[in-house]
């Protein structure tokens, strides 16, 4: 079952190529995504003077990085929520607002729950669902199957990677809805976000510095993660994938909040996993890098393609061969599913099923 592979969460990272096909290719018409297939009607995505995106864990992190995508483009407000927060907050949802409720296996008890206010106070939800015939797949108004297949392990990996692709057609559909985005720049969109597929690839077939870089991480007892805008949402992610299947304590921060606190955690050896492939703020987050450098920090940096890199800012470095910014998500998602992979399995622990850790939270 796990095709020769010695964990589901390796085999499902390898899937990863074949998911972003099955997910993206039956949406296009004339490379620009169409959704009559999946019955959602263009209606949906202008109607709303707001979008509320709602999810858990990692399906919320997807969420967040298709905020930081589609807000500056559609430019109507974006939230991301907690859904166990979101059903006991009293949230700002009306019948002007699409609720995208993401979740891989369709039956996560707190965001079925948010859902369901969603609905009560005349909102119209778009659920983005990997598991056919799921609970939240019914309930919703309309749903946008992600095509991972199934996913077994616990840590998510492959349904992340789809979620995104869901969200950046999504977002691409909207944006031409809206009149944001002509039929040309649409056409674009899509072919950047086709050029992600063997960016991925090339990552999964260089993994060895991975392996190396994992093994000074599994000597670790705390890491942190650091990024801006995009890249931070990235970081949020590759921080949890940690912590859930390698016990290592994983923090992400917005690279600019390192002074408000966190930077005194820095001592030396302390690992940094540094995201900075947004070329507007890639000065910003190597100053803060450098300044991590400075306090004895073991930096792990992820960039672009042609970044220069000077040995004062980072001990290793790793690049993805992508480049537009906002595509930058799919390799380097890889990249750190990869590193808490090797992680988890060098120092021997359960990789697909951490300790205290189900599928599927179904109950609160
Ligand atoms: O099935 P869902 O997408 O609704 O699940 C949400 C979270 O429980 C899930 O993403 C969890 O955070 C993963 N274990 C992360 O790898």
């Amino acid at each position: 079952k796990k095709n020769g592979y010695p964990h589901y969460m390796l085999k499902e990272i390898h899937e990863q190529p074949e998911a972003l096909r099955n997910t993206i290719l039956p949406r296009l018409r004339d490379g620009i995504p169409d959704f009559s297939e999946d019955e959602i009607p263009d209606e949906l995505f202008s109607f709303c003077d707001k979008i509320a995106i709602v999810a858990c864990g990692t399906a919320m992190y997807a969420g967040m990085v298709g905020k930081a995508l589609v807000e500056p483009i559609i430019k109507i407000p974006v939230s991301v929520n907690v859904a166990s927060e979101f059903r006991y907050e009293n949230p700002l949802v009306d019948d002007r607002t699409l609720v995208i409720v993401i979740s891989q296996s369709g039956e996560t008890i707190d965001t079925l729950a948010a859902l369901r206010l969603s609905k009560e106070r005349g909102a119209k939800i778009l659920s983005v669902v990997n598991v056919k015939g799921s609970t939240i797949a019914r309930e919703s108004d309309y749903v946008f199957y992600t095509h991972a297949g199934p996913e077994i392990a616990v840590a998510s990996t492959k349904a992340y990677m789809v979620q995104l692709a869901s969200l950046y057609l999504i977002g691409c559909r909207m944006s031409m809805v809206r009149g944001k985005f002509s039929q040309k720049d649409a056409g674009e969109f899509v072919s950047r976000l086709l050029d992600t597929i063997p960016a991925v690839q090339k990552i999964l077939e260089n993994k060895a510095k991975l392996k190396t870089a994992a093994s000074i991480l599994a000597k670790a007892k705390d890491a942190f993660f650091v990024g801006r805008g995009l890249d931070y949402a990235f970081s949020l992610e590759g921080s949890l994938k940690l912590k859930e299947i390698s016990y290592i304590h994983a923090e992400a921060y917005a690279a600019g909040e390192l002074k408000h606190g966190t930077i005194a955690l820095i001592e030396e050896d302390t690992p940094v996993i540094a995201v900075a492939t947004q070329d507007h703020i890639y000065a910003k987050t190597i100053s803060n890098i450098k300044e991590v450098k400075a306090r004895g920090a073991f930096v792990i940096l992820i960039t672009k393609q042609h970044a220069e890199i000077t040995d004062d800012i980072c001990d290793m470095h790793f690049s993805v061969p992508v480049p537009h910014d906002r595509f930058t998500v799919f390799p380097v998602a890889v990249i750190l599913q990869l590193l808490a992979y090797y992680t988890s399995d060098m120092k021997g622990l359960n990789v697909d099923k951490p300790r205290n850790l189900a599928k599927s939270v179904t109950v609160e």
